[in-house]
């Protein structure tokens, strides 16, 4: 009882029809049923990062979103890029984590799909080295709406088994 692992998945768009939730979505057939996955949905409820309020007492949306990633064994952050960078409402979903070290040695995987995804996707590694978060595992799908289909499943082979072997790998890391 309470013994099985959590993931929790990460979406750095939050439009109702995004093909990255739907994406993060699709990951739950490639994950045992043992394992708990969870796709947060509230970082749209997060406000504007601002240390002031980063005490004790913090914001309460942050504290529910603080304490749901304190149980997550590891992580899965799927994001678009927008204007060369992070997503803003991913980038301040991190900077509340910096003085809980929230990520601090978490296995944390990052998938950025995107038309390019390079600059995001760089951007978000370093992000994530400066929280010390655990990043073993990796995902760049560049053209990734050509390779997608309606309902946010990739139908190209080489993207699916890339998929299958980064949920392996994050739900192994640090077993
Ligand atoms: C404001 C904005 C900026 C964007 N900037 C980039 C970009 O710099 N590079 C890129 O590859 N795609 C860019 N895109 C395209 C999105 O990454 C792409 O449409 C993505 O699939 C959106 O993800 P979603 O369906 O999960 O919302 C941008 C889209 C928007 C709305």
């Amino acid at each position: 009882m309470g013994t099985n692992k959590v993931i929790v998945g990460l979406s750095g768009s939050i439009r109702d029809q995004s093909s990255t939730k739907k994406s993060l979505n699709s990951l739950r057939r490639y994950i045992s049923e043992e394992i708990e996955y969870i796709i947060y949905d509230g970082l749209q409820k997060l406000p504007h990062f601002n240390p002031e309020l980063d005490n004790e007492e913090a914001p309460a949306e942050v504290q529910v979103y603080r304490a749901l990633l304190d149980r997550a064994d590891g992580v899965i952050i799927c994001t678009p890029e927008y204007i060369k960078g992070v997503p803003g409402v991913l980038k301040n979903a991190l900077e509340w984590l910096v003085s809980s070290a929230t990520l601090y040695q978490k296995p944390v995987a990052v998938i950025t799909a995107s038309g390019g995804g390079e600059h995001a996707h760089q951007a978000l590694l370093l992000n994530l080295s400066m929280l010390e978060a655990s990043v073993e595992h990796t995902l760049l799908i560049s053209g990734a709406n050509n390779k997608l289909t309606e309902d946010g499943e990739y139908a190209n082979d080489e993207v699916v088994q890339s998929l299958k072997e980064l949920v392996a790998g994050i739900t192994l890391q640090n077993n």
